[in-house]
């Protein structure tokens, strides 16, 4: 038996909504074809994005969505995304797919999609091939009160004359790479250099600084100590965790299951690791983690599209356990966490759905963003289990409150054991019943497919959660006390 001690006194800090924040690029069939459909299509759709999506990030309260990129940010010029005439160009991954960017869809198009899903737009803008005043015309463009500059008044003229809801501005994305090969020093001079016109101008938007390739802990450490004299026009650091393959995304083995977990349950690592240095320059209330990226990232082609949608890949029940660790992580770390992305929304690497045409489906992924939901703006309180920490037959917890009600989520991690478990309450009464939902398949490979839609889904049931539950392998639960 494994007993969850819910320890209601200690409270680890407020859930940021935008934790359970997505992303979507230009790459691939992530917008075009994904989300996008275009205004004249058969398919259902809002100006021009596929309803199915919206109603369903509706449903799970997706609080923000990142665009444009990723790697595409970095050459975007968002004027060729506005007005009638738009120009074709490459496209950062042209090389990779031979597809090139119609621009069909720009800076309204996507105010458009997040204003029908009822989520706040997080814009990276491009550091790497562009001068600061056009990263300032781009912010002037969206942010300025109506009727005033003349941005604000080409807006108007393109249709939309209220300001954008866009609060979250990256400064460049993975710098240390595809934005520009830098070292953490000139980045952290082209930051300043960047964001002190940013922030001069529109001082109520949040600004996130490119983080570390994932254990490159000395990029963060460098750039903490360039930024830490300066003017803090800081708010955020966006660091990128991608937990790779273990084995074939659709056939693996009970230890490639394991290594995909342990794989995934590093972000734990990198989170503290990165905090530590972050606090140790004193930079704790400006530079948060922005986990702007994040999942499972196997070798095309296991998605519908057979390799042709560059980075598509298929998701089963382990890409739901990976995802219910991770969110599960960053809830017992919400005091470090100001947002987090998952990349990437649709058709792509850890998707929460797989489209063709008409043909729409969520991954398992979707249904732990939906069961995790009520965790957006709870407040998280730790939780204890005993357990002996070994991958093979540990679960993972994370517990909140809101309004009174607490919400539970355990995954079982073990793919061949089922484990009873008891919740104990510390400093809280227990209830008699409890809702509770189930997302189990009895194959660990189980995944939807177009003509399967439903193989998994979750099942809602009531529980006494005074009464010891029954957790299958694999299975993720959410319980609402
Ligand atoms: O998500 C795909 C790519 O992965 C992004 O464009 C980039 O930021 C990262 O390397």
């Amino acid at each position: 038996m494994k007993k969850i001690y819910l320890m209601y006194p200690k409270v680890v800090g407020s859930i940021a909504p935008e934790i359970y924040g997505h992303f979507t690029e230009h790459l691939g069939s992530v917008i075009y074809d994904g989300i996008w459909v275009g205004k004249d299509s058969d398919v259902p759709n809002i100006k021009g994005f596929r309803k199915e999506i919206i109603e369903k990030l509706r449903a799970i309260k997706a609080p923000v969505v990142r665009w444009p990129g990723g790697c595409f940010s970095e050459t975007y010029d968002w004027r060729d995304g506005i007005g009638k005439e738009r120009p074709v160009r490459h496209n950062w991954w042209t090389r990779w797919d031979g597809r090139f960017e119609p621009n069909k869809v720009g800076t309204h198009e996507f105010i458009d999609f997040c204003e029908a899903v009822g989520a706040k737009a997080y814009f990276a803008a491009n550091l790497t091939s562009v001068q600061p005043l056009h990263i300032l015309n781009w912010m002037d463009y969206c942010l300025s009160a109506r009727g005033t500059t003349t941005l604000a008044i080409e807006r108007e003229k393109n249709g939309h004359p209220e300001p954008f809801n866009i609060p979250f501005w990256g400064v460049g994305n993975e710098n240390w790479g595809g934005g520009g090969n830098m070292s953490p020093e000139f980045y952290g001079n082209e930051f300043r250099r960047f964001s002190e016109i940013m922030y001069n101008v529109f001082p109520n938007t949040e600004l996130f600084a490119c983080g570390e390739n994932a254990t490159d802990f000395s990029w963060t450490d460098t750039l903490m100590r360039t930024l830490v004299n300066s003017e803090r026009h800081i708010n955020g650091f966006a660091m990128h965790y991608y937990c790779g393959s273990a084995g074939d995304p659709l056939k693996f083995t009970d230890e490639e299951w394991y290594k995909q977990l342990s794989q995934a349950s590093e972000i734990e690592k990198i989170i503290v690791r990165n905090w530590n240095i972050i606090c140790g320059h004193g930079m704790q209330d400006s530079a948060k983690l922005v986990i702007d990226e994040w999942g499972c990232w196997y070798p095309d082609g296991s998605g519908p599209s057979k390799g042709r949608n560059l980075f598509e890949q298929q998701s089963t029940m382990r890409d739901a356990a990976v995802t219910a660790l991770t969110l599960n992580i960053f809830n017992n770390h919400c005091d470090k966490i100001r947002m987090a992305n998952v990349a990437q929304l649709v058709n792509c690497i850890h998707s929460l759905f797989l489209t063709s045409g008409k043909d729409c489906i969520v991954t398992p992924t979707y249904h732990v963003f939906d069961m995790y939901k009520e965790h957006q703006g709870a407040q998280a309180i730790e939780t204890f289990v005993t357990d002996n920490g070994d991958f093979s037959s540990s679960v993972s917890v994370s517990a909140s409150v809101k309004e009174g009600k607490t919400l539970v989520t355990i995954a079982n991690l073990s793919c061949n054991q089922d484990f009873e478990i008891s919740l104990e309450s510390i400093g809280n009464d227990m209830p008699d019943t409890a809702e509770a939902s189930i997302l189990y398949s009895d194959d660990m490979h189980a995944h939807n497919t177009f003509e399967s839609p439903d193989t998994v889904t979750v099942s809602q049931t009531t529980i006494d959660p005074k009464k010891p539950i029954t957790l299958p392998k694999t299975a993720i639960l959410s319980i609402r006390l």
